[in-house]
C-alpha cells in the first residue's frame, strides 16, 4: 500500500477544517508519523524451513471470526468524508472482512447503525460527566447489538488543548448524531477525563457486556484494567492526539502484553501502514491490529470501496510478510521474529 496518494487525495476531497481535525496531533508533526517510524525500527526475523503451504489470516476474537487481523479503530465524525457516514465505512469493513469499532462520536446515530450492521460490531463508548447522556447511548448501543463496548480511557481533557481541537471545537460542521441536543463543542467538553477501574467494572456490571479498555500505554495501568475485569486492553495513543512526546505505541506494546500475561487478548493501533507494521504488531503480542486514519482517507476518497480497498489491502501485504517469513497463520507469528532495527528505513 502506498498510502501518500490516498492521503493527498483525501486531503483534496475534505473542507480545510475537516482535514486538519483528521490530521491533527498533539505535537507538531503531521498525523501518526512518529508512531510509524516506530514500528519501522522493528526488524523482522524470518523463519526458514517451515514447510509452509497455505497462508491464513483469519482472526477469531471474542467468540467471532474475521478474514483479518485488522480492525477499524473508533474514528469520530465519518459524516465529514462521506455523506452515508459510519454505514459507509461499516460496508467497507463488511466486504474486507474486517472487525469495526463504532465512534460513540458517530454522525450516525447508534441505532441506525446496528440495524445497516449484518455482523459482529463493537461500540466504543465516552463516560459523560452528565452520566445520563452516556447511559442512554449506551443504552441504546447494546440495544442495537453491540457485541462489546470499548471504554476509552485516554482523553485526558486537559486544560491546555491541542490546537486542532480548539479550532474544530468552534466550527466542526458534523453533529453528533448520538447526541442531538448538544453541540460538537458541548459533547467533547462533557467527557468524563476522571475515570477510574472501578468504571470499568460498573460498565460490565450495568450492561453484562464484554468491556474494553482503550487508550492504555502504562503496564501498570493494563493490569488495573484487567483486575477490573476488561475483556481486552488497546493499547492506544489515541492517534498522537492527546499528548505531545507521548510513546510511540510499538514501544509500549510489549510490555502491556508482558503485564497482562494472557489473561486477556491485546489490540494495539497507531501508525500502522502496512502488512510488515501489522506482523511486527503480531510478532510483540497484539492479537489484533486497529487502524484509523488511513480508514478515513479511504472513506473520503472512494467511500465504501475506499475504506475496503484500504483494509484489504493491508491484510493482502500481511499474507505476503506472513509467506515471505514462515506464518502460515496469526498464532504462528510471535516475538522470536522481531529484534530492534534502528537502520531500517522501511
Ligand atoms: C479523526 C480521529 C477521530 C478519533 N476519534 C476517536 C474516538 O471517537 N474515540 C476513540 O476512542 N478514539 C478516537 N480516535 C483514535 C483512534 O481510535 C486510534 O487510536 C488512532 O486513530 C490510531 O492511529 P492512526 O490514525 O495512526 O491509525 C480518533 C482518531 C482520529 C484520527
Amino acid at each position: 500500500m502506498d498510502f501518500d496518494p490516498i492521503r493527498t487525495a483525501a486531503r483534496s476531497a475534505l473542507d480545510p477544517l475537516s482535514w486538519d481535525y483528521y490530521e491533527g496531533v498533539a505535537d507538531g508533526r503531521p498525523e501518526s508519523q512518529t508512531d510509524h517510524e516506530a514500528w519501522q525500527r522493528i526488524g523482522i526475523v524470518p523463519r526458514v524451513m517451515q514447510g509452509l503451504t497455505e497462508v491464513d489470516t483469519t482472526l477469531t476474537i471474542a467468540g467471532a471470526t474475521f478474514s483479518t487481523p485488522v480492525l477499524v479503530a473508533p474514528t469520530a465524525a465519518h459524516g465529514l468524508a462521506h455523506p452515508d457516514g459510519e454505514v459507509a465505512t461499516l460496508n467497507g469493513a463488511a466486504a474486507a472482512g474486517a472487525l469495526m469499532i463504532y465512534s460513540s462520536s458517530a454522525r450516525v446515530e447508534v441505532t441506525e447503525f446496528g440495524a445497516a450492521a449484518d455482523g459482529p460490531w463493537w461500540a466504543q463508548v465516552y463516560l459523560m460527566r452528565d452520566r445520563l447522556v452516556s447511559d442512554d447511548y449506551i443504552a441504546r448501543a447494546v440495544a442495537a447489538g453491540a457485541r462489546a463496548l470499548v471504554l476509552t480511557v485516554d482523553l485526558s481533557g486537559g486544560l491546555a488543548e491541542a490546537p486542532f481541537r480548539q479550532n474544530t471545537r468552534v466550527g466542526l460542521p458534523a453533529l453528533p448524531g448520538n447526541f442531538p441536543g448538544l453541540t460538537w463543542a458541548q459533547m467533547s467538553a462533557g467527557i468524563d477525563a476522571n475515570l477510574r477501574p472501578d468504571h470499568v467494572s460498573g460498565l460490565i456490571e450495568s450492561t453484562g457486556l464484554p468491556v474494553w479498555v482503550k487508550g492504555v500505554l502504562h503496564p501498570e495501568d493494563a493490569v488495573a484494567a484487567v483486575e477490573a475485569g476488561a475483556a481486552g486492553v488497546i493499547v492506544s495513543n489515541h492517534g498522537r492526539r492527546q499528548v505531545a512526546g507521548v510513546v510511540p505505541t510499538a514501544e509500549a506494546l510489549g510490555d502491556v502484553v508482558d503485564a497482562v500475561g494472557g489473561r486477556v487478548p491485546v489490540v494495539v493501533d497507531g501508525g500502522i501502514r502496512s502488512g510488515v507494521d501489522l506482523l511486527r504488531a503480531l510478532a510483540l503480542g497484539a492479537s489484533a491490529v486497529g487502524v484509523g486514519r488511513p480508514v478515513l482517507w479511504g472513506l473520503a476518497t472512494t467511500g465504501t470501496d475506499g475504506v475496503r480497498d484500504v483494509l484489504a489491502g493491508l491484510t493482502v501485504e500481511l499474507r505476503q510478510a506472513m509467506a515471505a517469513t514462515g506464518a502460515g497463520s496469526l498464532s504462528a507469528i510471535n516475538r522470536t521474529m522481531v529484534r530492534p532495527a534502528t537502520f531500517l528505513t522501511r
